[in-house]
């Protein structure tokens, strides 16, 4: 075997950092380790290089392995770049860690309800029908160990990822040359800091359009369910539209899902049926004056007979042996140039007809060789990002799909697939956005209320909803499904859960100045806008580890969904800081809630006109109305932003980096607290008066002594400052 380390001059900085590194001498018998050694442990103990020619036959690396090139080098202080390539058609490698720590990662689909990945063996691909929701299909061949470090393993070949023995992560990949990275933190615990090189060495996600943080109401068969005097898809819509009006439900999208076209299946001959929507063109520019982006369902399948099957056909495009007359119908093999362009020209229709996005479906489902599944999702999704980018340019439109792997997060955003309309959907799709963000994956939405129909009940129960309407308000994207029985204005539904989904869908469009903002920071960082506690809180690693039904939301707000029936649960207070109830102390602005503080855990109660969703003291939250969308109701309609601010004695100094699009540039807004004086700065929020009322920007929401004052900043920034005489977190 060829060991070959390279780069002496970064391995000279990188021993500095680390006692020693091993495997400069290979050990005349036994696997060829790579360990990296920190205080005399092994803090990363690559225990063996393995190849071998079935994915079940694999052996460790010797010195007297023949055929086999291995090397290594830092790549800089922070990462090894570990290349292997041999004649053999397997490569893997196993790691193994202390008897404590566990591993996170690979896959969104949350096993057994599990924020980590014990017990779990899989290959990289759509996980399929399980427990909860069906296909949760987000994956990255990345994970990430409470030992501190994380392994992204460069490939889109097939490959799995075994975790069923206890600290040993094993993965193993169906090419003969492979490409791993091992990511050491910056400092002991942050895990940031590998998300961060991880999303550098890969992908991050872009930015998307203000619309696509939602709300989104989507049909899922506009063939039916007509209420009033609808007699077409087309009309569904405004009949939405018009529930929302009266309601002042704010909104900013709509998708159709399929059927929406002609042939089998609805799909492949590039068109909309005129049964359903007689004319197209006229619907999509109404939606958009009615203040709606519109999207449509696409999947790389060729139905029989369809436009897209014949061309495919005649020219071979079709991955051999697949049943076109079955629902699934066979994919095209997209690595053929032609096939890709044709498919990419095809769509173009839509594009032309101003539709701003689509909702990218399937390619996990037993439409191509499962070993293509990585290579041809991710060319789909870039087919569809270029279509979208030639029509729109960058940022201004938003697609989603439910199977992308790994880079294609820079080209769509994520729904977790088809969640179950029970409390086990619920707290799996809570668990399964945690682990989206772990990959990096941090445009993410679930189906508000469940999407399968489950232990024969033919809607959600009204509890449900209400409980994930709120859940949608704290995620990045909050889409809800409409129609089939399903509308919240219809029955069996009552008033109440319009009063809620109003609440939920303006307060979400409320807090978008906050969740844009955390999301530029995704696309430079690609630490999420949903993160596990542990990402936020690793000092506390023991203590919340395991947590996978509570969040932090940006890095301010502590989120605590209720997932199941009832109107208590516990919460875990994270932190050496002090959290007060966000939603009562917006809602109610003469009653102080209770101060709670971190380092405990607490029953808390919520009906379900709330949820438990708590700021920290000193927080920063921009808050405001940016567009207009559907708000027609509303002739006086102006945008606004303002910044609620919660100065406590116990933190001097805080901040917030506040996007804006105008200026696609970040500002830093500061707060000072002395004594009692209490001083906000704005960094300059230059441009802004572009776009808004300089007059009704930036007030501050300024939680002093049980009341909530407002205090107008002076124009173009400058500092404010006020008293604060007591604080409600004492
Ligand atoms: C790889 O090459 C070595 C000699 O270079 C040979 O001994 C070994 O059998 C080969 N393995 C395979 C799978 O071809
Ligand atoms: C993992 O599997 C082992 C053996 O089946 C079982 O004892 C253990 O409880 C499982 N752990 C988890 C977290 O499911
Ligand atoms: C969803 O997955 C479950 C397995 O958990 C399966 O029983 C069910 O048939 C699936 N439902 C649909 C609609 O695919
Ligand atoms: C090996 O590949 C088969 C598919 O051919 C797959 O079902 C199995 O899970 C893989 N096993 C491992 C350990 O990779
Ligand atoms: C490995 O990939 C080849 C195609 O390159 C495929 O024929 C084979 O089934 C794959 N094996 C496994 C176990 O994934
Ligand atoms: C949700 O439905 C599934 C499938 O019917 C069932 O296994 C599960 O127990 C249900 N969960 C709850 C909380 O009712
Ligand atoms: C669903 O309904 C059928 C027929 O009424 C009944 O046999 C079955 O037990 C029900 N299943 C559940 C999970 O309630
Ligand atoms: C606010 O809280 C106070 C004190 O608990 C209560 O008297 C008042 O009715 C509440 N106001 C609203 C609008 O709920
Ligand atoms: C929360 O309430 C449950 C049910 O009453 C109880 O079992 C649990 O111990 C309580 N947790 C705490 C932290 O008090
Ligand atoms: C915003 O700035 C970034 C560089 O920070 C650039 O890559 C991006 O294209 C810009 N976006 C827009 C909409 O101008
Ligand atoms: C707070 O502001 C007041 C009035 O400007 C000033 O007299 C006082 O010294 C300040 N207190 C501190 C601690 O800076
Ligand atoms: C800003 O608000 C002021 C006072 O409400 C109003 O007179 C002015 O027309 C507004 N300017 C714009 C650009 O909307």
């Amino acid at each position: 075997m060829k060991l070959r380390i390279l780069n002496s001059a970064a391995i000279a900085a990188f021993l500095s950092l680390f006692n020693s590194a091993t495997a400069t001498t290979i050990p005349a018998t036994g696997p060829v380790p790579i360990r990296i050694t920190s205080g005399g442990e092994a803090f990363v103990n690559n225990n063996a290089v393995l190849i071998g020619n079935t994915n079940t036959t694999l052996t460790p690396i010797t010195a007297s392995t023949k055929g086999v090139t291995l090397t290594w080098q830092p790549l800089k202080h922070h990462v090894i770049k570990v290349e292997v390539s041999s004649n053999y058609s397997f490569t893997g490698a196993q790691f193994t860690v202390p008897s404590s720590d566990k591993f996170f990662g690979v896959w969104e689909y949350p096993f057994h309800g599990q924020l980590d990945n014990t017990n779990v063996s899989l290959q990289l691909l759509g996980v399929g029908n399980d427990e909860g929701i069906n296909w949760s299909n987000a994956r990255a061949p990345f994970f990430i160990s409470t030992a501190g470090y994380g392994v992204y393993v460069d490939t889109l070949e097939m490959g799995a990822f075994d975790f069923t023995t206890p600290n040993m992560a094993t993965f193993n990949f169906n090419t003969s040359s492979l490409t791993y990275y091992i990511i050491l933190p910056e400092k002991e615990g942050s895990f940031k800091s590998v998300i961060r090189e991880y999303t550098e060495l890969s992908a991050r996600i872009e930015m998307p359009p203000d619309s696509a943080y939602g709300p989104n109401f989507w049909s899922d068969d506009f063939t039916q369910d007509f209420h009033g005097n609808v007699s077409n898809a087309q009309e569904n819509y405004f009949d939405v539209i018009n529930h929302l009006a009266e309601n002042q439900i704010r909104a900013t999208s709509m998708f159709a899902d399929r059927p929406y076209g002609t042939g089998n299946s609805s799909f492949g001959n590039f068109d909309f049926n005129p049964k359903f929507y007689p004319t197209p063109a006229k619907f999509i520019s109404d939606l958009a004056s009615a203040g709606f982006d519109f999207q449509v369902w696409v999947a790389n399948r060729a139905f029989l007979y369809t436009e897209l099957f014949n061309a495919s056909v005649a020219n071979g495009w079709l991955f051999p042996g697949i049943d076109p007359v079955q629902f699934q119908g066979p994919a095209l093999n997209l690595s053929i140039p032609a096939a890709y362009d044709y498919f990419k020209s095809h769509l173009k229709y839509f594009t032309d007809l101003g539709v701003k996005g689509f909702k990218i479906d399937r390619g996990e489902e037993s439409e191509m060789p499962f070993y293509e599944q990585n290579i041809q999702m991710t060319l789909f999704e870039k087919l569809c990002h270029e279509v979208m980018i030639e029509a729109w340019g960058l940022g201004n439109y938003y697609s989603f799909a439910r199977s992308a792997v790994d880079r294609a997060r820079s080209l769509t955003g994520i729904w977790n697939g088809d969640s179950h309309a029970n409390f086990t959907g619920l707290q799996y799709s809570v668990t399964s956005g945690l682990r989206a963000g772990i990959l990096g994956f941090s445009m993410w939405g679930s189906d508000t209320g469940g999407y399968i129909r489950v232990a024969n009940q033919t809607v959600p129960t009204e509890e449900l909803w209400a409980r994930w309407m709120w859940f949608s308000a704290f995620s990045p994207v909050f889409e809800v499904m409409v129609g089939t029985g399903h509308t919240p204005w219809y029955a069996p539904y009552t008033s109440s859960l319009v009063e809620i989904l109003k609440t939920t869908a303006n307060l979400h469009v409320s807090l978008v100045p906050y969740i844009r903002s955390y999301t530029y920071q995704a696309t430079k960082t690609g630490i999420p806008v949903m993160r596990a506690l542990w990402l936020e809180y690793p000092d506390e690693l023991d203590a919340v580890k395991d947590i996978g039904d509570q969040y932090i939301f940006g890095s301010e707000f502590l989120v605590a969904p209720m997932v199941t029936t009832g109107n208590s649960r516990e919460v875990y207070f994270p932190g050496s800081t002090k959290w007060i109830n966000y939603i009562s102390l917006t809602s109610n602005t003469t009653s102080i809630p209770q101060v709670y503080a971190g380092g405990q855990t607490t029953n808390v109660t919520a009906s379900v006109e709330e949820m438990p969703v708590y700021v920290k003291e000193g927080a920063i939250i921009p808050t405001g109305d940016l567009h207009q969308n559907n708000a027609k109701w509303d002739a006086n309609w102006k945008p606004y932003l303002n910044f609620e601010v919660f100065p406590s004695f116990d933190v001097e100094c805080s901040s917030f980096s506040y996007y804006s699009r105008e200026t696609n540039k970040t500002v830093e807004i500061e707060m000072k607290v002395d004594g009692g004086n209490v001083t906000i700065t704005n960094g300059g929020f230059g441009g802004l008066d572009k776009v808004w009322n300089v007059t009704s920007i930036g007030e501050y929401w300024v939680y002093v002594a049980g009341t909530i004052q407002r205090v107008a900043i002076p124009e173009g920034g400058g500092a404010v400052s006020m008293r604060m005489e007591s604080s409600a977190w004492e």
